[in-house]
């Protein structure tokens, strides 16, 4: 639809009708809309969208833009997305906006004396592939969208321009990679004081040439991004600072529609993202394995054991098949329920399975399941249901900011399988199907999910956390759907991880004792984490509301219903 006509649209239905927005900390409910996010100011772009005449579509992106200002650690234009979105008229749309190598990478191209230098694939120049997510965010609002990306991104750009203060949750982020960012100049300008020192919360934080970018992005399009002075920038500095991308690398980017992964969980439909993200291929895996285990007649510490013997089994898939389809050959197979059931006979109720012993990988312990990424969930009544993960990877992704644009740019090269055998930032292991190679896309964790029940959408969700993205949406939709817990309690409650190297398995603190001990006693090795991920969704209550909740584990979430009245 054209842009005049939309703004038309729009400005009609603002005067005939009149709206409630409401954020809350806590889970919010509503009839007409609802957007549940990380920062309760990109939440609060969601539903101004909604009241402008947008639908689920909209307020997923403007949500998307405004944590690119107000969430900088986690994503922003300068990293990648996927989006999985259910269209009011029942189509599925698989985008995929993942970062790209550049045409002049190389498979050895993080390898230094024989060795994969980690340095090299998380900082500075060689660590940042080609960003998807702006060029997601247009496309998924020419196919689907009802305001345009001017409407969207120049409230963002308002809030760079004006600043916003920063809360403890950034600045603990800020705090915790200040060093690296301070071997950046235009990084360290931005983000530390003249004496080095990190923002401090309460600071009023202002991105004028932040603002800047969103406003040539308004007025030009992503053009201004991939075809114009941005893609410029970034050349420069890239060949004043050892890296590889060009300007044509930009304008070469495209957005790939991906067919969804579809399974079938105990009567629910489950839609996942297909490779390059593992995630709809291991959410279906483990869930087609647990489908074979009757949950009603397990006690807990049994499920619990089952559930981890079904990760460890998919995880080890992970490491050896999944990379870019369009360069590894990545059976479909994996994600089909007779291939399940062979790996359900492996399971043993009582004990743990072997598995082949591996050292593990050096500082593994280190921030192994961080809060990287971040997801955001949207849905309206019309029947459109978003579900977005955007990443920079590690927290503010290289710390590389492209000189006069306010852009921090992605560390997505990390999550190519640098050497065989070298795990990556996360402790993941790959093969060949994740290699680095021109123009491929490196293998995620992020899952966006999206549950229908007769065809209808009853669930969206997704979440941050490296590897344990896939299986925080596993245990969400275990806890949701077998054990009926309402929304937040499935969200909220205790988690467990196993990602098969290494071998053991890592129990937020939150977790009964007795059933950490009845795991040890079926030979798990335990590793205790204080908390693994977040995770965002959006269900349907008994009558037939939309719930949305944030995790209560970011202390900043926010969820925001919205109902429209005729007046
Ligand atoms: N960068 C984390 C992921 O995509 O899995």
């Amino acid at each position: 639809m054209k842009r005049i006509q939309k703004r038309a649209m729009a400005i009609g239905l603002i005067a005939v009708l009149c709206f409630a927005g409401t954020i809350s900390a806590g889970p919010a409910t509503a009839k007409d809309g609802m957007v549940a996010t990380v920062h309760p100011l990109a939440t609060q772009a969601g539903i101004d969208a909604l009241e402008r005449g947008g639908n689920a579509i909209d307020a997923a992106v403007a949500a998307a833009l405004t944590l690119g200002v107000v969430d900088t650690h986690n994503s922003g234009i300068g990293g990648g997305c996927f989006a999985l979105i259910h269209l009011a008229d029942g189509t599925i749309l698989a985008l995929d906006g993942r970062e790209m190598a550049p045409a002049k990478a190389t498979r050895d191209m993080f390898i230094r004396d024989g060795k994969a230098d980690p340095k090299l694939s998380q900082t500075g120049a060689l660590a940042i592939g080609i960003p998807g997510s702006l060029a997601v965010y247009d496309y998924a609002l020419n196919r689907g969208g009802k305001l345009t990306l001017e409407d969207l991104i120049t409230p963002a750009s308002d809030i760079a321009e004006q600043g916003f203060i920063i809360d403890p949750a950034f600045a603990s982020r800020l705090a915790g990679v200040a060093k690296t960012l301070a071997q950046f100049p235009e990084s360290a300008a931005l983000m530390l004081d003249v004496d080095g020192n990190p923002w401090p919360v309460g600071h009023l934080h202002k991105q004028p040439d932040l603002a800047k970018t969103y406003r040539g992005i308004a007025r030009d399009g992503i053009g201004f991004y991939y075809r114009g002075p941005f893609a410029q920038a970034a050349q420069k500095w890239m060949s004043e600072n050892g890296g590889l991308i060009t300007a044509e690398d930009f304008a070469n980017y495209t957005v790939k529609q991906r067919e969804p992964v579809i399974s079938t969980y105990r009567g629910y439909q489950v839609i996942g993202f297909s490779p390059p993200s593992s995630g709809g291929v291991h959410v279906a895996q483990i869930l087609n394995i647990l489908g074979h285990f009757d949950f009603s007649e397990m006690d807990a510490p049994t499920r619990a054991h089952v559930t981890v013997e079904a990760m460890k089994l998919a995880f080890a898939d992970r490491a050896h098949w999944l990379g870019d389809p369009d360069f590894a050959d990545v059976p479909r197979g994996l994600a089909d329920a007779d291939y399940a059931s062979g790996l359900a006979k492996k399971i043993d109720l009582n004990k743990a399975t072997s598995v082949q012993t591996h050292s593990t990988p050096l500082d593994s312990d280190i921030n192994l399941f961080g809060r990287h990424t971040t997801h955001i969930a949207a849905a309206d009544s019309e029947g459109n249901w978003v579900a977005i993960t955007a990443t920079l990877n590690t927290s503010y992704g290289s710390k590389v900011l492209i000189p006069g644009t306010g852009v921090f740019m992605n560390n997505q090269m990390d999550d190519f399988s640098a050497q065989p055998g070298v795990p990556n930032y996360f402790g993941l292991l790959g093969a060949e199907a994740n290699s680095v190679q021109p123009g491929k896309r490196p293998l995620s964790s992020m899952s966006p999910t999206i549950v229908l029940k007769d065809g209808q959408p009853v669930l969206t969700l997704g979440a941050a956390g490296g590897p344990t993205i896939i299986t925080q949406v596993v245990q969400a939709i275990i806890n949701h759907f077998d054990l009926e817990m309402p929304l937040p309690d499935a969200v909220g409650a205790p988690r467990i991880h196993h990602q098969w190297r290494p071998d053991r398995v890592a129990v937020e603190q939150t977790v009964d004792p007795a059933l950490i001990e009845a795991l040890k006693q079926r030979g798990h090795e335990i590793h205790p984490r204080s908390s693994m991920g977040v995770t965002q969704a959006i269900g349907v209550t008994e009558d037939g509301q939309l719930i949305g909740v944030h995790d209560p584990r970011a202390s900043n979430g926010a969820a925001g219903g919205y109902d429209r009245t005729n007046p």
